[in-house]
């Protein structure tokens, strides 16, 4: 990145500051601010980070008004048509497409380490059966230290990389056995002769009283959603992941965090909320009544599935989710799914209201996805560890980057104090 030349004037009280403006290979410029608090005494107020670039990335682009997603540079559309899940993952982690050895190469060392420290099995023995998943996940995840500890020196590029390549090949075994342990059912071991999204699936829905042999439609279905939700920029979960790292901590407790940030319901616990809302509403003539509550600023009812902080026209995974879903239902025999109907006339109904106009809300990508998921057998405790299992390689990705960035350092915000002045201890007699 080259500084653009040119520069914001900033004037207040007696001071008058010139930032240099940073301008990005694609996007909009940056006033560089690293000299506002030393140079004129002032910070900036910026709650939720609406304006304020965090870090420089080459990783994934948004643009919010366009509708496009970039994964180093290839528009998502593409990728999920042409491309597959661990080629993206590639991508993702080093920049480039893959030559067809390369890419043989990886999915062999990803294949290789699917397997979890038989230890493990005994750490989701202290969940109770009916724990959430989410909850298993950032535990077991945040535990990987303990069971891996000659990959958690972040100083050491060889450890970095081992403890990238077991993240992402050990999250879909630890969800399904997740998954598994809700069920009370014996947990699946990985097989080295099924691709990522095959071999999830069949740990997750295989039992040992019968074979069981993978729906190529569900097996690509799957593989689709999770080239969708890879990496999206520095959005909640990934900036914790950032932040963690930041401290120098390993990168499981790094990627733990960015599991427990996702599992909230304006992040990645969405696609579950959103599924389970259009459950609720249940038929389409109650959409007008969940549309007024959605309206209604007394009510904290949110339409789920809908909005985005950056995307401001529509979301382009959304789309693809959306033609995904209806393909998978048709493959499957599934008609007149209920929950579907609801989805899409609710979408309907949404962009024709002036209210969602003027807010600009349209279906994100967690809006459609539980359909496909729960079409697939899924129940929806098990869609955000799905959105999570996707997401390891962006976390992991934007992990790396932040290591190796010299310009990045501790991540310390300050504030705006706002309360009460000094004053003296009193006695509790006294008060
Ligand atoms: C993901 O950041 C990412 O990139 C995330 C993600 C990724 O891949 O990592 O894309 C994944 O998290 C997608 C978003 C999933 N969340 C939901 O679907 C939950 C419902 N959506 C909202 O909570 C909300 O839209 C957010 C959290 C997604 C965005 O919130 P913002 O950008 O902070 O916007 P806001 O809350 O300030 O809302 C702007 C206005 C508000 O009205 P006013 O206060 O201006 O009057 O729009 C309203 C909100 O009340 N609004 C909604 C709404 N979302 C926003 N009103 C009804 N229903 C909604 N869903």
């Amino acid at each position: 990145m080259n500084k653009s030349g040119k520069t914001a004037k900033i004037e207040f009280n007696d001071t008058s500051l010139e930032l240099p403006l940073l301008s990005p290979a694609i996007g909009p410029d940056a006033a560089d601010i690293r000299r506002l608090y030393a140079d004129g005494g002032i910070f900036t107020y910026d709650p939720g980070f609406t304006s304020t670039a965090s870090c420089k990335s080459t990783i994934t682009y948004i643009d919010g008004l366009k509708g496009e997603l970039l994964y180093r540079g290839y528009p998502i559309e593409q990728l999920a048509e042409k491309s597959h899940y661990l080629e993206v993952c590639y991508l993702l982690l080093y920049g480039e497409l893959p030559t067809a050895g390369e890419l043989e190469d990886f999915e062999a060392r990803i294949t290789r380490h699917t397997m979890v420290h038989e230890q493990m099995n005994y750490f989701f023995r202290g969940f109770r059966r009916d724990a959430h998943p989410m909850a298993i996940m950032v535990g077991v995840v945040g535990a990987m230290s303990a069971f891996y500890p000659d990959s958690t020196d972040v100083n050491d590029p060889r450890q970095r990389e081992i403890a990238s390549i077991r993240m992402i090949a050990k999250m879909p075994t630890i969800a399904a056995m997740a998954y598994k342990y809700s069920l009370g059912q014996p947990f699946v071991y990985p097989r080295n002769d099924l691709d990522y999204a095959a071999n999830f699936l069949r740990m997750c829905f295989s039992i040992p009283a019968e074979d069981y042999e993978v729906n190529p439609i569900l097996s690509r279905a799957m593989d689709r959603i999770f080239t969708l939700h890879a990496d999206h920029e520095q959005n909640a979960s990934t900036s914790t992941v950032r932040l963690s790292g930041s401290s120098g901590a390993n990168p499981f407790a790094c990627i733990a965090a960015g599991i427990a940030c996702l599992w909230g319901p304006a992040h990645g616990g969405a696609n579950q909320a959103a599924l389970e809302m259009l459950k609720e509403i249940g038929s389409v003539d109650r959409i007008p009544e969940y549309i007024a509550r959605a309206k209604d600023k007394s009510d904290p009812f949110r339409l789920m599935g809908f909005g985005h902080r950056v995307y401001k026209n529509f979301d382009p995974r959304a789309k693809v989710m959306k033609q995904s879903a209806d393909e998978v239902l048709d493959l499957l025999g599934i008609e007149n799914n209920e929950t579907l109907k609801v989805a899409k006339e609710l979408e309907r109904i949404a962009l024709e209201d002036e209210y969602f106009q003027e807010k600009k809300l349209f279906p994100n990508v967690d809006f459609y996805s539980g359909i496909i998921l729960e079409a697939m057998g899924f129940p929806t405790s098990m869609f955000t560890p799905i959105f999570a299992v996707s997401r390891t390689v962006g976390w992991i990705a934007q992990w790396k980057e932040m290591i190796g960035d010299p310009e990045q350092k501790i991540g310390r915000p300050r504030q705006l104090y706002v309360g009460a002045p000094k004053r003296d201890y009193v006695n509790v007699e006294d008060r």
